[in-house]
């Protein structure tokens, strides 16, 4: 492994990814190949972006001719695939673009890896695929899929696609399900990320529902450590769940969320329920743990970290919050039922 393709590499953990790996292996070479959408922000990869080893390729993953075009200008030998449509709110408003980039834009990687001869593919997926799960149980590797947004349907399918690529062309494949990653460049429409700057602007937190749905807010830089581990000592074929193992309630991540911005619970107002929301998402990460991985934040310390991020980084948010975000955020929350604001009455 010494040329590696990011896919979606503009994007929050994609860009998480790159830093991490050019700040660990010197001999490494990273090609980042973004469509460059919404969610992307060329600003995540500014302090790389003079380095010899880094380049940059604006390219769509369902285009075979640009990806197989780049792989071979550039020797890829191992692709790493952040490359997603990512919200679940979006995908329930519009999932269109999700089938087509994160199934059918998988496949033309995969053929591409196939057909070129890669060294190695690598999916990022999710733990939203194991779909809801029950108190007192956490999902392992080898649950069956049963994923209920589009979103979370259009990560599983692509997952199974790339299960398929390895049975039957015996390509080799790896896979990750990481939990709710947090931290540097995530896109403000994401719950943590959005509260913060809300509440730093002066505006109400929309909390879906009761606000007791269960997540396991992660570091992302656990999660890079995560994949960078399973690229180098993953068995092939095989998935591997990253996170802290320990979820939380979303209104406990909201209290912290306040508490380290110094911020009032008047912020808070309860709001219509996303449909179809899973309750409950939550890991058994023994398998990666047995690699020798040991993410290095609670929740708590992973979302303190976080806040502390976005206060400190004005200019990074501030701008995007003023484009597409605007219009995203009236049709997503314009018209959308408050049910009640503040903890109390
Ligand atoms: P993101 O939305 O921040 O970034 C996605 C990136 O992919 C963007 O840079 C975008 O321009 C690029 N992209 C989208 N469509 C593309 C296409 N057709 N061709 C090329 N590039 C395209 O997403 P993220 O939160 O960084 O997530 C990255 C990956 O990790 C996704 O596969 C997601 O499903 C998975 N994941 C995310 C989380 C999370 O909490 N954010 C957790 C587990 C897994
Ligand atoms: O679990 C991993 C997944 O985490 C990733 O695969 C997805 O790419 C990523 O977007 C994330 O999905 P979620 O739906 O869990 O993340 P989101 O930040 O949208 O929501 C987190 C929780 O907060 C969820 O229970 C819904 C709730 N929420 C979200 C928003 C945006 C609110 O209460 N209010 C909000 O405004």
């Amino acid at each position: 492994m010494k040329n590696i393709l990011v896919t979606g590499g503009a994007g929050f953990i994609g860009a998480n990814f790159v830093h991490h790996m050019l700040n660990k292996y010197p001999d490494y070479h990273i090609v980042v190949y973004d469509k460059l959408t919404y969610a992307a922000n060329l600003n995540n990869l500014a302090d790389v972006s003079d380095d010899p080893r880094y380049a940059f390729v604006r390219g769509d993953i369902c285009d075979p001719e640009r990806v197989e075009e780049t792989i071979k200008k550039y020797d890829i030998d191992t692709i790493v695939n952040f490359a997603a449509e990512s919200h679940v709110d979006r995908s329930i408003m519009n999932p269109d673009a999700f089938i087509k980039t994160d199934v059918y834009g998988t496949y033309v990687l995969l053929e591409a890896a196939r057909k070129l001869g890669l060294e190695r593919y690598h999916q990022i997926s999710t733990d939203e695929v194991y779909g809801h799960i029950p108190a007192g149980y956490s999902s392992v590797e080898t649950d069956p899929v049963a994923p209920r947004s589009p979103y979370a349907a259009s990560k599983a399918s692509a997952d199974l696609l790339v299960h398929s690529y390895f049975i039957t062309y015996n390509l080799p494949v790896t896979i990750t399900r990481g939990a709710n990653n947090i931290g540097p460049y995530q896109y403000p429409e994401k719950v943590v990320p959005l509260f913060v700057t809300n509440a730093l602007e002066g505006k109400p937190l929309p909390v879906y529902g009761d606000g007791r749905q269960m997540r396991d807010y992660q570091w992302v830089g656990d999660h890079c450590e995560g994949i960078d581990l399973v690229l180098h000592q993953g068995e092939m074929g095989e998935v591997y769940n990253v996170g802290t193992g320990q979820e939380i309630e979303n209104l406990r991540m909201v209290e912290i969320l306040l508490d380290e911005l110094g911020a009032s619970r008047d912020l808070i107002q309860f709001v219509e329920d996303r449909p179809g929301h899973d309750r409950r998402y939550s890991l058994n990460v023994d398998k990666l743990k047995s690699l020798g991985w040991q993410p290095q934040h609670d929740c708590e310390a992973a979302i303190r970290r976080t806040v502390r991020w976005y206060v400190e980084n004005e200019w990074w948010w501030r701008p995007i919050k003023e484009g597409e975000f605007r219009e995203y955020y009236e049709k997503q929350y314009g018209s959308r039922k408050v049910l009640k604001t503040g903890l109390d009455g």
